[in-house]
């Protein structure tokens, strides 16, 4: 199994080029099953999980094409990807492909919007939480579906078409949001949708289906209005940078120090996090082609923080701020609100010194004057890519395994934090 080594002590100074945002081009990808013409999505990210979802909408008969590289470009120049769901050939999702990855629930909507019916396997618990499904079967109902459960999938009707409805969702959730609204944009008539996520990838997947052909105002607040069409046509589309990756490499600068500028970066889809660190001590300033990332000397302060829906600070950052605030001069305490089991990195990052205590939903950091490196396990996405924060501070080698959790989510992660200087590589067993 593959590891990443890392040896700690050296500050980040160079150019980090921010790939297309995982969060975006998986839903991006499944409104591909909306229409039969091709969809075209460019800066798509190398990512496992976008490989994964491939193979998963080519089995309901989505065919994937990847454009080859062309001269000049480079390794993270993002990949234009053409999707085309000419004939939906199979409505079934499942379990052995939605448990790899949760999202591909998010095909039920679409599905059952183009073809009026799907059968998809409920993707089950996760390390970071429980994860229920509840809201998206509620608004998919609510469109006029029936949605039985038998043996482990979600079994969904809608002989007649999806009619549309006033949705108000009793808690925030990103995927429900997409589900529904992907549903929505084919559904007979007027779809409101109160107390949707707010979150960028939901706004650049409400943009993309409006270039489809579909109508949806109210895009980046917390009420989307759906106006049904019969049908969508193909688009072309660019997906929006990756905020989490942005803010990871924004935390890992702060933890070393340096000097980085994050190419392609827009603050704007991350503000609550970039106040948290300059909060901290950490100088950001935005320019013309990212944002520029410096901490020179001074210490870290302390932060007290509470995840919670955009535009707050999203979980997704939660552990990385967590491994940062480690070496801050004082106690952070980090609340944890959406995920209740979010917390797995806490032990790893005990094992490289970290001083943290976990009472419910909070974290309590001590700063520690040195971390040293040691060997630890990635547990899940944001969590591993928290102990490489980590890593690269603490003396010594630290040594990662379990990271097919990093590639799930980090393009080129080593070559990024290698070609600013972090001594950081993968080694084959
Ligand atoms: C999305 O997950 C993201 N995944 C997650 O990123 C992210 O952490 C999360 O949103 C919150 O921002 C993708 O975009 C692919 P939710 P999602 O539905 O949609 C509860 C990463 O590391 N809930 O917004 O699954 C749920 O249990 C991943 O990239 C219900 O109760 O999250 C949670 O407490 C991890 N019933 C809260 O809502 C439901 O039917 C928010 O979850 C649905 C959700």
């Amino acid at each position: 199994m593959e590891r990443i080594r890392i040896v700690g002590g050296s500050a980040l100074n160079g150019t980090i080029p921010i790939s297309g945002a995982k969060n975006a081009a998986l839903p991006l990808m499944i409104a591909s099953i909306l229409t039969p013409e091709p969809l075209v999505l460019e800066n798509v990210p190398r990512l496992r999980d976008v490989n994964l979802l491939g193979r998963i909408l080519g089995n309901h008969g989505v065919d994937m094409a990847i454009a080859g590289k062309r001269a000049g470009q480079s390794e993270t120049t993002g990949q234009v990807m053409t999707l085309t769901a000419r004939d939906i050939v199979d409505t079934t999702a499942p379990y052995d492909l939605v448990s790899q990855m949760r999202a591909s629930f998010w095909v039920l909507g679409p599905l059952l919007a183009r073809c009026g019916k799907a059968k998809v396997s409920l993707p089950g618990g996760c390390a970071i939480g429980t994860r229920p499904v509840d809201l998206h079967l509620m608004g998919l109902r609510a469109l006029g579906a029936s949605i039985d459960i038998e043996n482990g999938y979600a079994l969904a009707e809608a002989p007649r078409g999806l009619k549309g409805a006033t949705i108000s969702f009793p808690k925030v959730s990103v995927g429900a949001t997409h589900n529904v609204l992907m549903a929505a944009v084919l559904a007979r008539g007027t779809t409101v949708l109160e107390n949707a996520a707010r979150e960028p990838e939901i706004g650049d997947v409400a943009a993309c289906l409006n270039k489809m052909g579909a109508n949806i105002t109210g895009i980046g607040t917390e009420t989307l209005v759906i106006e049904g069409v019969d049908a969508l046509h193909g688009a072309r589309h660019a997906v929006l940078p990756d905020r989490i990756e942005t803010g990871t490499y924004a935390m890992a600068v702060a933890m070393t120090g340096g000097d980085v500028q994050l190419e392609g970066a827009r603050a704007g889809l991350l503000e609550s996090a970039l106040d948290v660190l300059r909060g901290s001590g950490v100088t950001i300033t935005e320019n013309n082609s990212g944002i520029r990332v410096a901490r020179n000397g001074a210490g870290l302060q302390p932060v007290d923080v509470t995840t919670a829906p955009f535009p707050a600070f999203p979980t997704d950052l939660q552990a990385q701020l967590m491994a940062l605030m480690c070496r801050a001069e004082g106690t952070s305490h980090i609340t944890e609100t959406i995920f209740e089991n979010r917390f797995m990195h806490v032990q790893e990052l005990a094992r490289l010194g970290a001083d943290i205590s976990l009472n419910g939903e909070m974290a309590t950091i001590r700063g520690v004057k040195r971390l040293t490196g040691a060997p630890v396990m990635a547990t899940d996405l944001r969590a591993s890519v928290s102990l490489v924060i980590a890593g690269l501070v603490a003396e010594g080698e630290t040594t990662i395994s379990r990271i097919y959790h990093l590639d799930r989510g980090f393009e080129q992660l080593e070559q990024k934090l290698g070609n600013c200087g972090a001594t950081i590589e993968r080694l084959a067993s």
